[in-house]
């Protein structure tokens, strides 16, 4: 038995998703023009699809599982169940409009066309604004619809900005932040459940190595008690004592988010030699 999963053929999910499989410790080739390939060393056949139609063959079953960005499962409004976010290919659906325009608020709005591929998105957020606008539904190159006279402003995915950038668009608003997430069918079997909580595992421990720091420090014994306050570490820290008498290096774990804070009040509580090294698996 093997648990099947959908992946983006090309675009802005397709090296990530590689890369966390890789991550797990799972072996697949990147699918050079092949519609699936099976991983050598873990139950897993991998199917390269584009990132929209991904739901809907996780709905049918066509799939087990899918990569998808949260973007492409809001719009699709299929059946599935979300099993886990996967912290890449972050980004934001935004409206934007031409800059220097005559729109400069959500309000402004009202009886505008708006050009955009995520048309049930952006009616929901118009319904609940109150809004009475006109969509115009079409499926690639949106940020050209100003120019060329077709919308009169725009709803679609930003992430470094650039695309809006270049086509003198500004954000107005942002309707729905995103990034990569695992998605499931409602009703797979057993056996299918069991791979992917296998596979779960390994993701959250890949995940939590990601958002950690491995942190070793050294300190006069003295210091030690506001060090260990500082360091909570995964159930108390490491100390081993230093050859030179009355010194300690202490050895712990630290979130990504509070680390430069963190090694601030380190340094001022007296830690010196401070080392950050990365985890590769976490598990706890
Ligand atoms: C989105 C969007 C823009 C671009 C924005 O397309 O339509 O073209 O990304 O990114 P930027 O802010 O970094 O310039 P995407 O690559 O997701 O293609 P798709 O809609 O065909 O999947
Ligand atoms: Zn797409």
């Amino acid at each position: 038995m093997e648990l099947k999963i959908a992946i983006q053929k090309s675009g802005r999910l397709h090296d990530g998703s590689l890369q966390l499989l890789r991550e797990c410790g799972i072996k697949v080739s990147n699918g050079n023009n092949q519609l699936r390939v099976k991983a050598s060393n873990f139950p897993l056949e991998v199917f390269f699809l584009r990132d929209d139609d991904i739901p809907e063959y996780v709905q049918d079953g066509v799939a087990d599982i899918g990569f998808a960005g949260e973007n492409v499962v809001a719009e699709r409004n299929k059946t599935v169940a979300l099993e886990e976010k996967l912290e890449f290919a972050k980004c934001r659906l935004s409206i934007a409009v031409p800059k220097n325009g005559e729109i400069h608020s959500v309000k402004n709005l009202e009886g505008k066309r708006i050009a955009t591929s995520y048309p049930h998105l952006l009616s929901e957020y118009l319904k609940k604004q109150n809004i009475k606008a006109s969509i115009h539904e079409i499926s690639g190159s949106v940020e050209i619809a100003p120019k060329i006279g077709l919308a009169d402003a725009i709803c679609d995915l930003v992430s470094s900005g650039s695309t809006l950038f270049s086509n003198e668009l500004e954000e107005l608003e942002t309707i729905l932040q995103s990034e990569a997430v695992l998605i499931s069918n409602k009703n797979l079997e057993d056996e299918k459940r069991n791979l992917l909580n296998q596979l779960l595992f390994r993701i959250r421990s890949v995940k939590k190595a990601i958002n950690n720091k491995y942190v070793l420090l050294n300190a006069p014994n003295d210091k030690l008690e506001v060090i260990f306050k500082l360091l909570p570490g995964m159930r108390s820290p490491t100390v081993l004592p230093l050859a030179e008498s009355g010194w300690s290096s202490v050895h712990s774990v630290i979130s990504e988010t509070d680390f430069w804070n963190i090694i601030e009040q380190l340094k001022e509580a007296g830690a010196q030699g401070i080392l950050i090294v990365p985890i590769e698996k976490m598990i706890i």
